[in-house]
């Protein structure tokens, strides 16, 4: 099939040619991302890739049927950037990938938290400045302490077992999570109230839909230990980022590690260092020593870039062929309430 990938990066573009050697597909490359403004570029393809921070939205959607596409196969997990109920409509086949490495998210997880725990970003900016002073630099144990994750689906569980390893405890908040699932995993099954007042690390690991936006507000912050620390590798509008950077401004929270934002899109990426950048919270978030972003990398591994080239090739070859695609395909009921 003819695809159209948009917002392509140099590590994409590898893994997918590498992984398309066993499928035959026409892949072609465009560095913009996909909104209603880049669209017209698809025109003829009956194949779209596409990646986080492309807006599928209703006029998109439109245009892209318009324009002869069929199947927009997003090479990412999380599905909140498109409007899936317009694409149902439409007859548009949305496929993604439920399962690239769960590891690797957790992983990247587990090195925000010990990096801001040790304070590692700060240690290594100071070194290299020859100031091999250690004040201000205390962390604390990882043993013993409480760590919650926040929806216990692939990456939750990864997570878990990464912080047992640690010789944490775990609470678990996952509404499908059930009591004797949990203990099990050995996990302490409990509300995201509990789990607030509780925890030294809190880590959100649960898809954004209209009931997950904003699920750290600033009511649920003041609620947080003082002094916890905050991780969020699932998708920035989980976090109200005003209510952040207050709770961060008033010394309430003890840190922040960020691998989304809720604002990303048109940032995260990009090579923005030669301009001035414009989104005053993110350049406030910044400036705290015990905050630490990274431009959504959590997911940038070999394995899981090479998985994802690999997954989304095969549905593209399933769609060509009519067969079933099981797990891959999205579909509006997942966002809908029910
Ligand atoms: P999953 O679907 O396996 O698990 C999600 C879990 O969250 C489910 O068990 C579900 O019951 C639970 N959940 C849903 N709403 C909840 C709520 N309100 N409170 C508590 N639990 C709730 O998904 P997976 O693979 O673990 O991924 C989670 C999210 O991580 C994705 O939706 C995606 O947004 C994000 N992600 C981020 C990446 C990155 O590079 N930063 C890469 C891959 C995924």
């Amino acid at each position: 099939m003819r695809i159209a990938f948009f917002d392509t990066h140099r590590f994409d573009r590898t893994a997918f040619e590498e992984a398309n050697a066993g499928f035959g597909h026409a892949l072609t490359w465009f560095e913009p991302r996909l909104t209603p403004q880049t669209v017209g570029l698809a025109a003829g393809f009956p194949g779209v890739c596409s990646f986080v921070n492309d807006r599928l939205d209703a006029a998109c959607l439109q245009a892209l049927a318009q324009g002869g596409t069929r199947l927009v196969a997003l090479r990412s997990a999380g599905f909140n950037h498109v409007d899936l109920v317009e694409a149902e409509r439409l007859g548009l086949t949305v496929v993604r990938v439920p399962e690239y490495s769960p590891q690797a998210v957790a992983e990247h997880t587990a090195a925000l938290v010990l990096a801001l725990n040790r304070k590692v970003h700060r240690a290594y900016a100071r070194v290299r400045e020859w100031n091999f002073s250690l004040d201000g630099l205390v962390g604390f144990d990882l043993y013993g302490k409480t760590v919650a994750l926040v929806g216990l689906g692939r990456i939750g569980r990864a997570t878990a077992r990464i912080f047992h390893g640690f010789g944490c405890k775990l609470l678990a908040v996952d509404p499908r999570l059930s009591g004797s699932d949990a203990r099990a995993q050995g996990l302490e099954p409990v509300t995201l109230e509990d789990a607030l007042a509780r925890a030294d690390v809190l880590s959100l690991h649960v898809p954004l839909t209209p009931g997950t936006r904003h699920l750290i507000d600033a009511a649920a912050l003041a609620r947080m230990k003082p002094g916890a620390m905050l991780i969020n590798t699932g998708r920035g509008a989980l976090i109200d980022s005003h209510a952040l950077l207050e709770a961060l401004k008033s010394g309430h929270l003890g840190a922040a590690g960020l691998d989304v934002y809720e604002e990303e899109e048109g940032i995260f990426f990009q090579d923005l260092s030669g301009q001035v950048l414009q989104d005053d919270v993110l350049a406030r978030l910044l400036t705290f020593p015990n905050v630490l972003i990274t431009a959504h990398q959590a997911f940038l591994t070999r394995e899981a870039l090479h998985a994802i080239a690999r997954t989304t090739l095969e549905s593209v070859t399933r769609f060509e062929r009519g067969e079933p695609l099981g797990a891959t395909e999205v579909r509006a009921e997942q966002v809908l309430p029910r």
